[in-house]
C-alpha cells in the first residue's frame, strides 16, 4: 500500500488550483488527515466496507471539510464529481475491498470494476470532467504492470486485473495530461494537465526518480522539470 505522503499535497494544491481532494478508498482515513493537514477546502473520499466507513465518521466528525461517502467508488463518482466546479486532486486508491483490513482476500471480489475500479473511475471522470485542469495520484501501479517497485512485484497470490496494463490511461488521458509512472514503493501513476510543466512534488530527489524510474524517462520530461528547483527532498 503507497502513501500521500510521498507528495507534497500543498504544493500540488497551490501550483496546480486544487481546492479539492478526491479519494476512493478511504481505509483508516490516513489519506483523509493529510488532506486536512494539507488544507483542501473541501475533501471528499468513499469507502465500500461500511464498518471502514462508519469509523472514519466517527474519526472526522468535527472536520466540516470532510464528506464521507459509502458505496462503490464509481457511483459515487458518477453522483458527485460533475457538480464540483474547482479543479480536483484526485487521489485513487480503491481496490480489493476488505483486504488490506483482512476483512475478506483479495480475490474474493468477483465483480473485477469493483475489486479493481481504477479503469471505470477513470472513464467516469473523464466522461464528467472535460476539459478541467484536475490533477490524479493513481496508487498501486504495479497491480496493472511490471517495473522495478521498491516495494517488490505485486504478490503472485493477488490475481491482477483482466485488463492489466495501463492502455486505457493513454486513451483517456494522453490528449490533455503528462502521464508520469514512479517506482517508488508499489509504484504511482501521476496525471498533471498540459497546461504546466509537470510538478514532482514527490518526497526525494530528481537523481532518485530518473534512478529508480525502470523506464526511460524522456528528455522533454526532464528539461521540464529540471529546473524545477522545489523539486524536494524533504
Ligand atoms: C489501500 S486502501 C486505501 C488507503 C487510503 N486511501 C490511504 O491513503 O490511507 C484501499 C481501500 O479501498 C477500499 N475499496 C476497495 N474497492 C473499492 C471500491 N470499488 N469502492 C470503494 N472503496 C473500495 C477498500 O475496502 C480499502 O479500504
Amino acid at each position: 500500500m503507497g502513501s500521500l505522503f510521498r507528495f507534497d499535497l500543498g504544493r500540488y494544491a497551490d501550483t496546480y488550483d486544487l481546492p479539492v481532494l478526491f479519494e476512493t478508498g478511504t481505509f483508516r482515513g490516513n489519506g483523509v488527515q493529510l488532506a486536512i493537514d494539507a488544507g483542501f477546502k473541501k475533501i471528499y473520499s468513499v469507502e465500500i466496507i461500511e464498518e471502514y466507513y462508519l469509523a472514519n465518521v466517527e474519526r472526522f466528525s468535527d472536520e466540516p471539510s470532510v464528506n464521507l461517502l459509502h458505496g462503490e467508488s464509481a457511483k459515487c463518482l458518477s453522483d458527485t464529481v460533475g457538480t464540483i466546479k474547482e479543479n480536483i486532486l484526485f487521489w485513487l486508491d480503491a481496490h480489493f475491498p476488505g483486504a488490506d483490513g483482512g476483512l475478506c482476500g483479495y480475490n474474493s471480489c468477483e465483480d473485477e470494476t469493483i475489486r479493481c475500479p481504477l479503469e471505470t473511475e477513470l472513464e467516469i471522470i473523464r466522461s464528467l470532467r472535460q476539459d478541467r485542469d484536475d490533477v490524479f495520484i493513481i496508487d498501486d501501479l504495479s497491480i496493472y504492470e511490471t517495473g522495478n517497485f521498491g516495494n517488490g512485484p505485486l504478490p503472485p497470490h493477488i490475481d491482477k486485473p483482466v485488463n492489466a496494463g495501463l492502455d486505457f490511461i493513454d486513451r483517456l488521458f494522453s490528449k490533455t495530461h503528462h502521464i508520469v509512472r514512479l517506482y517508488d514503493d508499489e509504484g504511482y501513476v501521476l496525471l498533471l494537465p498540459y497546461s504546466l510543466p509537470p510538478k514532482l512534488y514527490v518526497r526525494r530527489t530528481l537523481s532518485e526518480v530518473i534512478a529508480t524510474a525502470g523506464v526511460p524517462v524522456s528528455e522533454s520530461f526532464i528539461a521540464a522539470i529540471g529546473s524545477n528547483e522545489e523539486l524536494n527532498d524533504d
